[in-house]
């Protein structure tokens, strides 16, 4: 049975360091508040000059690396972003511009936190159908450039950065063996940008309002996503005769340390098989679980045959899985 795998991984964060304190100084926070409610304790920003492409780039050459390849190996390149660098072209064609893959297909998926995962789901299809052979899927975010740094209730949120995984085709009992996508769009109001798009143009009322900046329920959010999350891992163990038992490592999408600890609760999973990063990053929506998967990879935290269980929960609202035989 033809299967997909990844072959290898790759991530990159920016340089400079936002801490807890630093926040103190800007909004009316605190790090013990940030800490209790969130788990976060610094995140990375990008600098002035980068944009999405320029993370992600980083993030797939370490990839390439890992996998041996040369870009012009790859036949299509998924990014995953809600923070591209421009509407038009597609992150993924100025990636592909960069890395000089010239032979690639290349679009972007917005699923916002979920979008890595739907970027595999996408990836594994194709491969599984016999259409690529080799599949770049990168998870690229800044999100500090949509941040409203005068909310405090989504600013001491976010954080930047990019992950990178390289696809294959495998006849081997491994690889990607199911993924869930999913999709709620009555309850996108809960997150959003509402200025720049079409539905509200730029303008100097748009800005004003400060419309160019995400807008987030958080506690609304914070409530659908326990409850979605943990009906989404129990169904695809479910359906995929699998104990909770069995699984060696969950890799969760870093949004909020309290959301992670009630899904691992849900399956009885002890924390230590739980992948948690977000006190160094924060929210990096799509980059997270790449960032955290690649972590995982190369601190020999996932070995060759064990079961690893990937899942998001983001705006859209969507919700991803993802069962991987490593
Ligand atoms: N510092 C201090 N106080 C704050 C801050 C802050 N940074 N932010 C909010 N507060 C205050 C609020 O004003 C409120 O005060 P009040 O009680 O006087 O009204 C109080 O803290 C509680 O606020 P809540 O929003 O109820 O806090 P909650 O415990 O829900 O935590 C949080 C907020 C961290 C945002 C949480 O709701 C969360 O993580 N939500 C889910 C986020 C998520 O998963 N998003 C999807 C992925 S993101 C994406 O797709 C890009």
């Amino acid at each position: 049975m033809l299967r997909s795998k990844i072959i290898a991984t790759g991530s990159y964060a920016p340089e400079r360091i936002l801490r807890n304190q630093d926040l103190e100084k800007m909004v009316d926070t605190s790090d013990e508040w940030i800490t209790e409610r969130t788990g976060i304790k610094e995140r990375r920003i990008a600098d002035e000059k980068q944009a999405a492409s320029d993370l992600a780039y980083e993030a797939s050459k370490a990839a390439l690396k890992g996998a041996n390849l040369k870009s012009k190996d790859i036949d299509l390149i998924i990014v995953a972003t809600v923070t591209g660098d421009m509407p038009v072209p597609s992150t993924a064609c100025l990636l592909q511009d960069k890395l000089g893959a010239r032979k690639a297909a290349a679009f972007d998926i917005n699923a916002a936190c979920s979008g890595f995962i739907y970027g595999l789901s996408v990836a594994d299809s194709f491969i599984r159908s016999g259409t690529y052979k080799r599949i770049l899927v990168v998870g690229a975010e800044i999100l500090s450039k949509f941040t409203d740094w005068e909310d405090r209730s989504t600013c001491v949120l976010f954080g930047d950065g990019a992950g990178a995984a390289i696809l294959e085709p495998t006849e081997e009992d491994r690889g990607i063996i199911s993924t869930k996508i999913h999709s709620d769009g009555s309850l996108w109001e809960l997150l959003n940008l509402p200025g720049g798009g079409s539905r509200n143009p730029v303008s100097k009322d748009t800005i004003k309002k400060r419309l160019h900046y995400l807008k987030m329920k958080g506690n609304e959010t914070f409530k659908v996503a326990v409850r979605t999350l943990e009906n989404l891992i129990v169904d695809t163990l479910k359906e995929n005769k699998l104990k909770p038992s069995q699984l060696s490592l969950l890799i969760p999408h870093q949004a909020n340390l309290r959301i992670i600890q009630a899904t691992a609760n849900r399956l009885d999973l002890p924390m230590d098989r739980v992948i948690v990063n977000l006190d160094r990053y924060g929210n990096t929506s799509a980059a997270s679980i790449p960032i955290a998967l690649d972590e995982a990879a190369k601190t020999g935290r996932v070995r060759d045959g064990n079961y690893i269980l990937l899942e998001a929960f983001g705006g859209g609202l969507t919700w991803a899985s993802a069962l991987i035989k490593w």
